[in-house]
């Protein structure tokens, strides 16, 4: 038995094909994989840019004029505003700030006070810049005040995007880490491994220097700070051994939230698979049959590519708490894959019913992201997830050449969303932004009847 689940582990093993920029100085450390990140924010977009907004006042906030001289001044103290939300946890946790065509440098502190260091007061600052991301010990650039530091062209400020900026404190294991995206590790592209014993403490504040807030379009705060990266694989815990645990390549549902959890327990029974004579019957009718012609339809009718085209079979209904019906098989001729594409800001689990199913993950819904960050494979049995604020922007792509590929797929909003955006926003075929509203090809009943017409299946069935 153990053989055939560390031969399941590795055949669930992902690829990082993105690598950090800043070489850690140390050794990074091992978690076991019960430790969880953070999936909820603390503090809900965009209340507290609004906040921010409030406690900055209007002949306080830097001109354009000042902007320029700030970008000039050696040793620069920039006047800092704070927002009402603080770190749950003093000196621990992420601060992530979608920043809209930001036209100058910004820095963003946790400071041990909600009133300003003055460039005196030690605190925590990053400076995002056009040519290089500086952590700070104070506010102001001078080479005492600078803990680390990168000028790689893919960490720097982006004045003609909108891309998420977060700084992560982690007092227990003393590190401070920058990134782009999501939050996590694999996104990480600048870390300083604060020398034992000087992390600061009591670090609780949020403040920022911006040019000017309405740049600022979603903070978002998290209480663990970003450690180790939580893998897309989830397995039965009654799989998992101490190999599993080591190597950190899986997770448990447990691991995961709630959401996640309640949609788990759904369809990831023993009895929750595609019957072969099913398969069949669908294998052969994407091949030449009634579903084949439908996805040919459906390419005229979405003006797309064929091999960008899916089947999507819903199972029961719409109960609220989804965008569209939350379950719903997916089948994935060979060579056929999705857009890039995001859910929602929803949960999701999915589980491989047939073939096997590619995912590459992308750090944003981004015309100017196409370059993935992880890249991992399902096969028949695997199960991965996705939350809002983690592995929410991917592709799917059935690489077979042989067999097609079934998902079913289920969707849940988080409990605290007052929204229920019902999209999937997606990058189209021009590389731009679009959304679609999730809907019903065939419910499951209309798909069995189709290949029961089709002669492919038992009448019975
Ligand atoms: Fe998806």
């Amino acid at each position: 038995m153990p053989i055939a689940i560390v031969s399941l582990a590795s055949l669930l093993g992902c690829l990082i094909v993105t690598t950090m920029l800043a070489t850690p100085t140390k050794t990074a450390p091992r978690y076991t994989v019960y430790r969880t990140p953070a999936f909820r924010s603390v503090a809900a977009e965009p209340s507290h840019a609004k906040l921010l907004l409030k406690s900055m006042p209007p002949a306080a906030a830097p001109s354009a004029n000042n902007i320029v001289m700030m970008n000039n001044k050696p040793n620069e103290v920039m006047p800092e505003y704070y927002i009402s939300a603080s770190l749950p946890v003093a000196s621990q946790g992420v601060v992530r700030i979608k920043m809209t065509n930001p036209m100058s440098k910004f820095r963003i502190y946790i400071n041990s006070k909600s009133e300003s260091s003055a460039g005196v007061t030690p605190l925590y600052c990053l400076e995002v810049n056009e040519t290089s991301v500086i952590l700070l010990n104070h506010n102001n650039d001078a080479l005492t005040s600078v803990l680390a530091s990168t000028s790689d062209r893919k960490a720097v400020r982006e004045k003609n995007n909108d891309v998420y900026y977060w700084l992560s404190l982690d007092k227990k294991n003393s590190v401070l880490k920058y990134g782009k995206g999501e939050a996590t590790q694999a996104l990480t592209l600048l870390r300083y491994d604060v020398p034992v014993g000087a992390f600061l403490p009591d670090l609780k504040y949020v403040g920022l220097s911006v040019s000017d807030t309405k740049i600022m379009t979603k903070v978002l705060i998290y209480e663990l700070p970003v450690t180790f990266q939580l893998p897309p694989n989830v397995i039965s815990s009654d799989l998992v051994t101490l190999d599993d645990i080591e190597n950190g390549l899986i997770t448990t549902i447990g691991n995961l939230p709630t959401e996640c959890q309640m949609l788990y327990s759904v369809v990831a029974g023993p009895n929750v698979v595609l019957q072969n004579d099913i398969a069949t019957a669908i294998q052969l009718s994407l091949k030449s049959g009634e579903l084949s012609k439908f996805l040919v339809k459906k390419a005229q009718d979405h003006k797309c590519k064929l091999t960008e085209t899916y089947i999507r079979v819903t199972l029961g209904m719409d109960q609220g708490y989804s965008p569209g019906i939350p379950f719903v098989l997916e089948l994935w001729p060979t060579g056929h894959n999705s857009p890039i594409h995001q859910h929602s800001g929803a949960f999701a689990v999915i589980k491989v019913l047939h073939g096997s199913i590619n995912c590459t993950y992308y750090s944003d819904l981004n015309p100017a992201i196409t370059t993935p960050y992880l890249d991992c494979n399902f096969p028949t049995g695997g199960v991965t997830y996705l939350t809002p604020s983690l592995y929410q922007t991917h592709m799917l792509k059935n690489k077979s050449t042989t067999d097609f590929c079934a998902t079913i797929q289920c969707y849940r909003y988080a409990s605290d969303d007052t929204t229920h955006y019902e999209y999937f926003d997606y990058l189209d075929d021009n590389n731009k932004r679009s959304r679609f509203a999730p809907s019903t090809d065939f419910t499951y009943t209309e798909l069995k009847n189709l290949l029961k017409k089709e002669g492919l299946l038992k009448k019975m069935k």
